[in-house]
């Protein structure tokens, strides 16, 4: 098999049966954590150091954004440091070009929270998934916190006007949606309102934002599913050394192709566990996975693990609803899982991967079916009867990195190749994909477009 990442517009993956996954594999930095290091080690006071930050297009947007507001990044050691020279929250300055966020909701909305109540215009831009995205979900609270900022129809372009210096209340936030992101702009916005703003969760999210900006400096509290932040008061949060564990995210599709495939036997090094991540290993687990988690520390206030994956005789479980925004972006490769488990697999809560960067529910129902799955696709999620072998065939990923490699899984125990349309955008999380895949014996390759 030959390799040739990135070398066409829209390339096409292809993943032939029979792989075997062995020896050890590091996958790249968390996605979720670089975006957030970037940021606040420009607001921040100091030197911020991140140790391998994810270099894929998402945050590389994020870091572009920054630059052009006025932060002093720095590449070292070939990517595997990033230096922000931070001089305090008040040293960002306007820009008149609109800031492209490209494909990165994240991006986006964490953006949105940062750049509101300040004195000067930002507009927030992005690629056309992006462009489709729901931000009127940011920009209700913030504008409730006197933020000055209007969306188009809902979505992007996010045009945020400028503000008098200390425009910004505090706000107490039922959050209607499950939702980090929403979480985390209004947390981000908060560090510039006095007194405390807080964000109460329907359900558990991500909390590198709370974990983050609490190293940085601020009075961060998480309680009860309610997320707080102190305003700074004019103070600044405190530029931090920053290691990033590898993306969860990313390690799901190595747990999930080496579950599948035979004989294999695969650890993953230094991968974030954060228990408000970790909803794929308690998954994978009812599904009747064999990982184990070894050499368990903490890196920078954030857990981290060597996961040790063989292969397993999958079985259908109920997935429990409480792990859905757990595992929120491993959810594509988890319904390829119960594709190739015995019986039925019900997961159910999920309404949220419609709004991402494809809808992920159609996506994914419309991959599986094409190799053969019968499946019930329900308005929130999917129950899915698995077999033992998948047919061959095309499917097409709606230009979505997780679809995209979630099918490059699913190929791996398939009667026949199967091609995987439009795989461009796996660059946006995981540059490397294919490198590491070929290096452990998944058996993908680019084969041009
Ligand atoms: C993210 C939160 C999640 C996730 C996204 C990254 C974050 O989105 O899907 O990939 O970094 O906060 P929501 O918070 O919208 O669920």
């Amino acid at each position: 098999m030959s390799a040739s990442a990135g070398s066409t517009a829209a390339p096409t993956f292809v993943s032939e049966p029979g792989g075997c996954l062995q020896g050890a594999v590091r996958v790249p930095g968390d996605k979720s954590i670089t975006h957030r290091a970037l940021m606040f080690g420009a607001i921040a006071e100091g030197e911020t150091r991140i140790h391998r930050a994810l270099r894929g297009e998402d945050c590389l947007a994020t870091e572009a954004a920054l630059r052009q507001l006025g932060a002093d990044i720095s590449v070292h050691d070939d990517g595997q440091l990033l230096i922000v020279q931070g001089q305090g929250d008040d040293a960002l300055r306007g820009t008149t070009e609109p800031l492209d966020l490209g494909n990165s909701g994240t991006g986006m909305r964490l953006m949105a929270g940062l750049l509101v109540g300040r004195p000067f215009e930002s507009v927030l831009v992005g690629d056309s998934s992006l462009s489709k995205r729901p931000m009127e979900r940011v920009a209700g609270p913030l504008r409730q916190m006197g933020a000055d900022i209007d969306t188009q129809d809902g979505c992007p372009p996010v045009t945020i006007r400028a503000n008098a210096p200390g425009a910004l209340r505090a706000l107490r936030y039922e959050m209607p949606m499950a939702s980090a992101q929403v979480k985390s702009a209004v947390l981000i916005a908060g560090l510039r309102a006095s007194g405390e703003t807080s964000v109460v969760e329907p359900a558990i999210t991500r909390d590198h934002t709370e974990r983050m900006l609490h190293a940085f400096g601020a009075v961060v509290r998480s309680k009860d599913g309610v997320a707080s932040v102190q305003g700074l008061d004019g103070k600044s949060l405190q530029g931090q050394s920053i290691t990033v564990p590898s993306d969860i995210s990313s390690a799901a599709f190595f747990l999930v192709a080496a579950s599948v495939c035979p004989r294999s036997d695969l650890l993953l090094e230094g991968v974030g566990t954060n228990p408000t991540r970790t909803g794929i290993l308690d998954a994978l687990a009812l599904l009747g996975a064999n990982i184990t988690r070894e050499n368990e520390r903490l890196v920078g206030g954030e857990p981290v693990a060597d996961l040790r994956v063989r292969s397993a005789s999958l079985r259908g479980a109920r997935i429990p609803e409480h792990l859905v925004p757990l595992a929120i972006d491993e959810l594509p490769v988890l319904f390829v899982a119960a594709a190739l488990a015995e019986g039925e697999t019900l997961i159910t809560g999920a309404a949220e991967l419609r709004v991402k960067e494809s809808d992920r529910l159609a996506a994914m129902a419309d991959g599986l079916q094409r190799l053969g799955v019968e499946l019930e696709l329900l308005s929130d999620g999917m129950r899915i009867r698995g077999r033992s072998t998948l047919n061959g065939g095309e499917v097409d990923s709606f230009g979505d990195h997780r679809i995209a490699m979630a099918f490059a899984v699913a190929g791996q125990r398939a009667a026949d190749v199967v091609r995987i349309r439009d795989t461009a955008n796996v660059a946006t999380s995981f540059p490397d994909f294919l490198t590491l895949a070929q290096h452990c014996g998944w058996r993908v390759a680019n084969r041009g477009a």
